[in-house]
């Protein structure tokens, strides 16, 4: 078998690469190891940001994204029982978010590739990167058992936090960065209306909350937890009751409650790591970088990078420059760091921290203050919250 560019993993950042490759004739082919079932029923972020929005939408995945999304122009800061709005549009020129689960951009991305005669192989086992400084580096992998070699001008590592890729790289060339977080969230998904028309980022005594939608029907909700904890330990009408304490804000809202479809833990960490190349292998996404989900960025970001990845290996295969390949990690970082700062910012302000650092808590709140009275204040969050350009240098 033999490719331009060998793409492990079809999450977001793969498939989005494979995509944005078609479409400048450029052939890929897409290796999973999980099957299609799995990778289109996965429940994780949803939030896009504006430029994920208009990139899909330009690239024709933005059909069912615009029926179906809910385009949120606001979101609520809550804190001491108090809603505070930060007009997103307003203070970014008419930027906003989209509401519109991880899973149904991947079906989307999925059913875009395989339309188009795009190659995606599931539930293929023991993939291996190899000569990855050579300029023909390959993939082995087993599809229905049988050893199966890929050749490939390059390789895209898309194969996410626990991917195969970054641990081929000789760990000499790469430099980690890393903070774990003394919380977790704890996420569900309940069959009820929604509770509000944006979402709510939650400061409480207990701790952080969220209130999330997916659509009419369906709510997405997340509470800090401890790490430790595990969905035996918290029975519905304890999550109900620890989120209406948490988000209790007067007489005039209360939470909607419903059966509960799905419960999960989710472990917080900030991780970059640099370069995101060796060789003829590009790390993309949470291969590279993993941010806490407080900002909403982990999906964004990875959209970003292959935003970028794929503009480089246009570039390359129009005529020949490999500037851009080169620029590919110093590109990404710079927004990854900004992104990572974002991240690590709304999680500090929104989360108690154990210990119960009351300095600390005052500092949380004036924080929240500010950033719901100052214009200025309000305008960063806002920036940020709707996505930093993606600077295509040179390209
Ligand atoms: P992934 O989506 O992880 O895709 C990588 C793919 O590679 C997977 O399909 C995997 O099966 C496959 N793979 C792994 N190893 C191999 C291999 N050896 N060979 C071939 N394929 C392989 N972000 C938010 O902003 N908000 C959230 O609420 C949020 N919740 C999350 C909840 C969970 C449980 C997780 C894990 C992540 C969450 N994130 C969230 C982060 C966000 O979902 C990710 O940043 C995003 O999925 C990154 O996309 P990706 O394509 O880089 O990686
Ligand atoms: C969702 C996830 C996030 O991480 C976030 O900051 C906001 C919303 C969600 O899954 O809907």
């Amino acid at each position: 078998m033999r490719t331009r560019v060998g793409i492990v993993g079809a999450g977001p950042a793969g498939l989005l690469l494979s995509h944005l490759l078609h479409l400048h004739g450029i052939d890929s082919v897409v290796l999973e190891v999980r099957s299609r079932e799995a990778i289109e029923a996965t429940i994780r972020a949803g939030v896009l940001e504006q430029g994920t929005v208009d990139l899909l939408s330009e690239t024709g995945l933005g059909e069912r994204m615009r029926r179906e999304g809910f385009r949120h122009h606001g979101i609520e800061l809550r804190f001491a029982g108090r809603g505070h709005r930060i007009d997103l549009a307003a203070l970014t020129g008419g930027k906003a978010i989209t509401v519109y689960a991880q899973h149904e951009v991947i079906k989307d991305l999925v059913k875009a590739r395989l339309d188009a005669g795009g190659e995606i192989h599931f539930s293929v086992e023991d993939v291996n990167v190899l000569d990855l400084k050579s300029t023909a580096p390959t993939i082995r992998f087993r599809k229905d058992g049988a050893l199966t070699e890929l050749a490939c001008d390059f390789i895209a590592g898309c194969d996410g936090s626990q991917g195969v890729c970054r641990p081929s790289v000789p760990p000499r060339a790469l430099t980690h960065y890393e903070r774990v977080y003394p919380f977790a969230w704890f996420g569900i998904l309940a069959q009820a209306p929604p509770s509000a028309e944006e979402l709510i980022y939650n400061l409480h005594d207990r701790g952080f909350a969220l209130v999330s939608t997916r659509t009419r029907e369906i709510q997405r909700l997340y509470f800090q937890c401890d790490p430790k904890e595990t969905v035996a330990d918290w029975s519905d009408d304890r999550i109900w009751a620890e989120l209406q304490t948490r988000l209790a804000a007067g007489p005039g809202w209360k939470l909607i409650e419903g059966p509960i479809l799905q419960k999960g833990v989710i472990g917080m960490r900030s991780f970059v790591v640099e370069p995101m190349q060796y060789g003829r292998l590009f790390l993309a996404g949470d291969s590279a970088h993993i941010v806490p989900p407080t900002g909403a960025k982990g999906l964004n970001l990875a959209v970003a990078d292959v935003r970028v990845l794929a503009a480089a290996l246009v570039a390359f295969y129009r005529t020949g420059r490999s500037d851009l390949l080169e620029r590919y990690s110093e590109s990404c970082l710079r927004r990854v760091w900004k992104a990572q700062r974002f991240s690590w910012w709304m999680t500090s302000m929104l989360h108690r921290f154990p210990g119960g650092d009351p300095f600390r808590h005052r500092l949380q709140i004036a924080e929240l203050d500010y950033v719901t009275s100052s214009a200025a204040a309000a305008t960063a969050l806002a920036e940020n919250y709707v996505g930093l350009p993606i600077e295509l240098t040179g390209a």
